[in-house]
């Protein structure tokens, strides 16, 4: 049976097995190690992430959510869109909100969603084709690479939800805005949620719950590994840490070993030797600070027009469009 959307993939099976080869081989050949979170994304990986949205210590969903409840008609009158481009899109759930508030001015035409994450984009493209019947793009691409490839049609809102931005450092943070810059139309409006500020144990809570499904999350980047490249990490002898890092506002997410060990990497060649106690950075989740976006937004030639947050101030969804060329 065919899809009744349309997919395209951007990123096939050899292509994610060379960019997960050569991102281990980097990360894990220089200290501290690292293993970047886009491969934290597999079928498994992408479930824990929908159980750790609805977690009491996870504030983030439900606070995106909540604004989204309350502005997602202001939202969609002021970018005018009659397409919703979603990147890292994941389920779609907060999403449909958006698309609601589109379909009710009869606006929306055309939905194109991207996510590395194959399984859970084709579940998420079919549903939205069922509830919304305009033509739907599922693109399985890289959103660090494949912007400036996806289908165009008509005005678009880019939405970049879930405060996924915060998981890049500060230099791939602005080179992913210019590159959202680049590739929208002078038309086009870019909704970005970001995680903001705030007392550091729910920050900490947020990344260490009681019942351990974000440690299963971090854990399952190693049998990610194990799959793709052959590689034999026991996630046995490794805990989850969260940690927060002041200095640059955002948690870490680690793997400790919990013993001197040896991994071998058959696809890489590799053995590495990990003392007990090393850790391996798995991920960072920057917490941002509402009076310095719009700055940041303009170093990468977006302006900001309206932003928003919930009740309790956790969360900031900004709308921005592309501002003066002079800027970029
Ligand atoms: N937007 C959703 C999901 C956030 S989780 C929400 O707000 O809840 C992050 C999503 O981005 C996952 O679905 C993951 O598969 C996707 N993702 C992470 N890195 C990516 C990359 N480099 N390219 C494409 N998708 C990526
Ligand atoms: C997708 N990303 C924004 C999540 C975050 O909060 O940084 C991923 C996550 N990591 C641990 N829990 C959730």
């Amino acid at each position: 049976m065919t899809d009744p959307f349309t997919v395209d993939v951007l990123v096939t099976e050899a292509d994610r097995r060379r960019a997960v080869e050569e991102d281990v081989r980097s990360g894990l050949s220089t200290r501290p190690r690292s293993i970047p979170p886009v491969w934290f994304y597999d079928e498994v990986g992408s479930l824990l992430f929908d159980r750790i949205t609805r977690l009491p210590e996870y504030y983030l969903t439900r606070a995106e959510r909540a604004i989204l409840e309350a502005h997602s008609a202001d939202i969609a009158g002021a970018s005018g869109a009659e397409t919703l481009v979603e990147i890292g899109s994941g389920t779609s759930e907060k999403t449909r909100l958006l698309l609601d508030a589109m379909a009710a001015r009869g606006s929306l035409r055309h939905i194109v969603l991207v996510d590395i994450s194959e399984q859970v984009l084709r579940v998420a493209a079919g549903e939205l084709e069922q509830r919304y019947r305009v033509p739907v793009h599922a693109v399985i691409g890289d959103l660090r690479r494949d912007l400036v490839r996806l289908p165009r049609p008509g005005r678009q809102l880019w939405a970049f939800l879930g405060s996924t931005i915060g998981n890049f450092e500060p230099a791939a943070r602005a080179a992913l805005l210019s590159q959202f810059r680049q590739a929208m139309g002078a038309d086009d409006a870019l909704l970005l949620g970001t995680d903001l500020r705030k007392d550091v144990d729910r920050l900490l809570a947020a990344y260490d719950d009681s019942e351990g499904v974000t440690a299963r999350f971090n854990l399952n980047v190693l049998e990610v590994l194990d799959t793709t490249l052959g590689a034999d990490f026991d996630p046995r002898r490794f805990e989850h840490r969260a940690v927060w890092n002041a200095a640059n506002s955002w948690i870490e997410m680690r793997l400790r070993s919990t013993s001197e060990q040896q991994v071998k990497i058959p696809a890489l060649d590799m053995v590495i030797e990990l003392e007990e106690g090393e850790e391996i950075l798995t991920e960072i989740s920057t917490k941002f600070d509402r009076s310095s976006l719009p700055g940041e937004l303009a170093g990468s030639g977006l302006e900001v027009g309206s932003s928003w947050t919930d009740p309790a101030g956790d969360f900031l969804l900004t709308l921005a469009r592309p501002g003066p060329s002079a800027l970029r």
